[in-house]
Order: structure tokens, then sequence, then C-alpha cells
């Protein structure tokens, strides 16, 4: 059953709480006007700030089903929107060749036309039996009258005549397979498209969308994050968790700890039996937060313990 959309900001930012998605108010302004503008969202931002998950949260809280497209390099309309099942046809047109023989003059010529005739045989395997649904026609065919959350991940990762071809559905909410005919939803999806920004994506489609950049959280927020998905953890550890995680993000590194990643250090350390965070700790655990060696190589040993110091001493003055 669908749920009702969210009658105000204030209620999008109770809905996505209530499936512990802590948003801040410009993303929760950005959810709200793209469900009642009935226009696509369009998330950027770093990895691992709650991109893909806010359209997880979204199906979850608004009773729908998610329908996702994993974007990647050469991604085309047959694995997004729909593809002929050729094997099924094929055993289809034996099918009706062998029907056929039974009545043939053995000459071998005409063979599968008398069972049925060509265009009967035509027709036959290019209907809907024969086609496989994708993402796309997915999200778009609906299930039982109910609009799903379509979830485009990783738009960036694409090539551009996918990005004109989706251009095209966007604007319409349909899809012409040329032997069917147009397939129009009844009811537009709920479209969630992310984007890391590995390249840009074309203004065309953006302007189409609602934009939102999604940002890290200040410490505040993510330690709500933390007491929401972390809740095994010690209230000062938390504290100290994501006061060093908010000193390791102004850092000149090479990738920058998302919130996954302090999720799941902090998981990391519940697991170690820890109440507070030590030196020596920190650098074991540096491979829960840092992603890549020479950033590994740069924070343990005298930087790790400098940052740890800052932060016991911000915590015992707070
Ligand atoms: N605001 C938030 N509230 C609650 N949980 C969050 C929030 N932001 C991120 N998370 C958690 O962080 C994890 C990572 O989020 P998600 O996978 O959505 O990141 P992403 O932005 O899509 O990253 P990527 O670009 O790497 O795909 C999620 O499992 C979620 O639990
Ligand atoms: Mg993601």
């Amino acid at each position: 059953m669908n749920s009702p959309l969210p009658a105000s900001i204030e209620a999008t930012i109770d809905l996505l709480a209530s499936a512990d998605y802590v948003a801040e108010r410009s993303l929760a302004t950005a959810v709200y006007l793209a469900l009642r503008m009935g226009r696509p969202l369009f998330l950027e931002g770093e990895a691992g700030v709650g991109k893909t998950e806010i359209a997880k949260v979204l199906a979850a809280t608004l009773g729908r089903k998610l329908v996702r497209l994993q974007c990647y390099e050469g991604l085309d309309i047959a694995n997004a929107v729909y593809e002929w099942n050729y094997s099924r046809q094929m055993m289809e047109i034996r099918l009706a060749e062998s029907e056929g023989s039974g009545t043939s003059d053995g000459s071998g010529r005409g063979k599968g036309t008398r069972g049925r005739s060509r265009e009967r045989l035509a027709k036959d395997i290019f209907s809907e039996k024969f086609l496989i649904r994708r993402p796309i026609l997915q999200a778009l065919e609906g299930e039982k009258g109910a609009a799903p959350v379509l979830l485009i991940d990783e738009l960036d990762r694409t090539d551009e005549p996918f990005e004109a071809y989706l251009l095209e559905v966007l604007s319409d909410f349909q899809v012409t397979i040329p032997e069917l005919g147009t397939i129009h939803a009844e009811e537009p999806p709920v479209v969630v498209i992310t984007s890391n920004r590995t390249r840009e994506i074309h203004d065309a489609i953006k302007r189409r969308c609602y934009y939102h950049w999604v940002d890290y959280p200040d410490a505040a927020r993510e330690l709500e994050i933390l007491r929401r998905r972390a809740p095994g953890a010690a209230a000062r550890l938390s504290r100290e968790v994501v006061a060093f995680v908010q000193r390791l993000r102004s850092m000149d590194l090479f990738k920058l700890p998302g919130v996954a990643e302090t999720i799941d250090w902090s998981r990391a350390l519940v697991a170690l039996d820890k109440l507070s965070l030590d030196p020596q700790t920190v650098n074991d655990t540096l491979g829960a937060l840092l992603k890549y060696q020479d950033d590994i190589a740069r924070v343990r040993g005298s930087e790790a313990e400098r940052l740890l110091a800052e932060v016991k001493a911000e915590l015992a003055s707070a």
C-alpha cells in the first residue's frame, strides 16, 4: 500500500528519521519538493554520504517497491529498459517449424509456415511473453497500480548516449518498443538519481530534476547518525569517533572518510570492546576509515596521536 506523501518539510524530516535517516533541512526540502512536484531528485556528493540510502529509505517509508538501475560504462537500452528473450523466441520458432513440418511436403521448403502463418509467428514472438523487463520499464509499468521508487545510481558512470535517452524517458515517462508500441507510466515513479561527480552530468538532465549537493554532516548530525546506526557504541566513544573523523576531513587526503566509514569504524571499535579511543587502537583500525595506503601512512603514528590529543582536549572542555 502506498503511504501518502509527506505534507511539509518537517514531516519529510520525520519520515526519513522513522527509517533512521538523519537529514539536514536543505536535503529534506529537496526531497519534499521533488515528491510534491513530481520531479526527479538529483543527488550529487562525495562517496558514502547517504545518496543511495535516500532512495532505499523513501521506498521503505512510502511503502513503494525499490527498482534500482546501477549505472556503468556501456550501459545500454537492452540492460536498462527492455530486451527480447532471444532464446525463448528461437524455441518458439523451432516449435512452429515442427508444428509445420508434420504437414509439409517433405521438401523442407516452407517449414514453419504451415502450422502458423509467418505473420502470426512474428506477432507471437514479439509479444509481452517474450519481453524481458529491465529496471526502467519495470518502474514505468509499476506494480499493481503503485508507482515504485526508481533509483538511477551513479549516473556519472554511463556515457552520453545513454544520458540522452534517459532525458527522453524522464521528460515523458514513457518508452517506445517498436514491435509493441508505447508504454506510458500511469503514475510516474519517484525518481532518485545519484552521481559521484566523476564527470559533469548534462545540464538538460539536471534542469528536469530537483538538484541537491549532499555534504558531509556536521558533528551534531553525525553523532545522531551514529546513535541510530551504531547504537552499541558507548556515548563517549561515539563523540570521540565523530570528533576524530571531522578532523580527518579537514586534512588533505586522497579520499576522505564518508558517513559509511564513520559507522563502520564505530562498529569495529564496538566489536573490539572499546569504550574510548587510544593511539594504538586508532592506528590498528585506520583501515575502517581510510582506503588508500598513502592516506593511512600519512595519518598513522604521530598525526593520529596529534588529532587524538586535540579530540580529547575538545571533549574535556565541552
Ligand atoms: N544522513 C544519514 N542518516 C543515516 N545514515 C546515513 C546517512 N548518511 C549516510 N548514512 C549511512 O551511510 C551508509 C552509506 O550511505 P550510501 O551508500 O547511501 O552512500 P552514497 O552517498 O550512496 O555513497 P557512494 O557514493 O559510495 O555510493 C548507508 O548505509 C547509511 O547507513
Ligand atoms: Mg551510492
